[in-house]
């Protein structure tokens, strides 16, 4: 790496600079908000809510990725919000940031990183393969058609993202409870994370469900995360939406909750069909499911760069078609 360059964790003070740099990466296009609210992303990095490791030269941040806490008790954490300077690009800034991201994921206490590779560009994907991550899902029409990779994507529309398994330790043996629907996918996935898994038989459903739901505006999403399963999910996610239906909704659901089979089942009625294993992303696994609901044909054939998603998307077309229309 250039000398000039130092790769070093994230502070507060950094804000406004870490602001210009997405701008330069972007423009004004990134869909997470938080990266141009700089008071706001001061908050965020000195609460420990952004742990991030970025690069700088002469006071200027050239290079950025991040890990995001989603949930108490999860010993994976979201990793992401990865950019380089359009002026730095093609120098290896990539490896360095991994590199120091994984050391600062352990430094942090957790166990692994769950991220969400771009199929704008082959970069990620590849990257995110070739250093022992496992594909585990696909997240259609995830990165609003808006966005802007400054130099490097030639694409339109809304884009794909995989979602990528990447462990830094070794990770625990958890009892879950293995939905029906999805019970191949998944056991076939936690072997290829080498995860050591036993399963539940599924219990009764409880009387009602319960999510907490957020409106992600400049992402066009809907994302609830069941804190309680049950066959009743559909009609609460239809009143989280109100009449403004988001083009992506995304549900969570939690592996060790007895009621999730049934949970699926209903959700798969609703037009909702696979999207990602995502092991330990909160106090246990986390199954997500997707429903596209201004779907054009281009959002099912992603760029897609690696053999496990390219397995995954023949998967998540056959479940949308045995699920039920959006
Ligand atoms: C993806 C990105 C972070 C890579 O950063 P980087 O420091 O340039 O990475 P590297 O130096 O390792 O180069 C990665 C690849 O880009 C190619 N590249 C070289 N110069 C380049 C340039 N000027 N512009 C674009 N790509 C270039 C390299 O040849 C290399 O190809 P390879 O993978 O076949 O070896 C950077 O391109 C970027 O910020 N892109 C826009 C934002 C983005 O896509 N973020 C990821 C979202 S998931």
């Amino acid at each position: 790496m250039n000398s000039a360059i130092t790769v070093r964790r994230l502070v507060a003070a950094d804000a406004p600079g870490l602001t210009r740099c997405f701008e330069r990466c972007y423009g004004t296009t990134y869909p997470s908000d938080i990266f141009y609210a700089t008071q706001r992303l001061a908050t965020a990095i000195e609460a420990g809510n952004l742990r991030s490791v970025v690069a700088v030269t002469e006071n200027n941040i050239i290079g950025h990725t991040g890990l995001t806490v989603r949930h108490d008790g999860a010993r994976a954490i979201e990793a992401g919000n990865t950019v380089v300077d359009p002026n730095w690009r093609g120098q290896g800034l990539l490896g360095e940031l991994g590199t120091a991201l994984t050391e600062l994921c352990r430094a942090e206490g957790f166990a692994a990183y769950v991220h969400y590779p771009t199929t704008a560009h082959e970069i990620m994907q590849k990257r995110s393969v070739q250093s022992g991550g496992t594909e585990t899902g696909l997240m259609l029409a995830y990165i609003p058609a808006e966005t802007n990779y400054t130099a490097i994507d030639h694409t339109s529309g809304r884009l794909a993202a995989t979602v990528v398994f990447q462990p830094c330790e070794a990770m625990p043996h958890r009892r879950v409870y293995l939905p029906e629907r999805y019970a191949q996918v998944l056991k076939a996935l936690f072997d290829d994370c080498n995860l050591e898994r036993t399963f539940s038989a599924p219990a009764t459903q409880s009387t009602g469900s319960a999510a907490e739901f957020v409106m992600h505006e400049r992402r066009g999403l809907l994302h609830a995360f069941v804190t309680r399963a049950a066959a009743d999910l559909p009609q609460q996610i239809d009143a989280a939406s109100g009449s403004a239906t988001a083009p992506v909704i995304q549900v969570d659901l939690c592996l060790d909750d007895p009621a999730v089979s049934a949970a699926v089942d209903a959700l798969a009625a609703g037009g909702f069909y696979f999207a990602a294993l995502m092991p330990e992303f909160a106090h246990t696994d986390v199954l997500r499911l997707q429903r596209i609901n201004q779907t054009s044909a281009a959002e099912f054939e992603p760029a897609l760069a690696n053999p496990g998603a390219q397995r995954l998307l023949r998967y998540i077309k056959a479940d949308r078609h045995s699920s039920a229309p959006a």
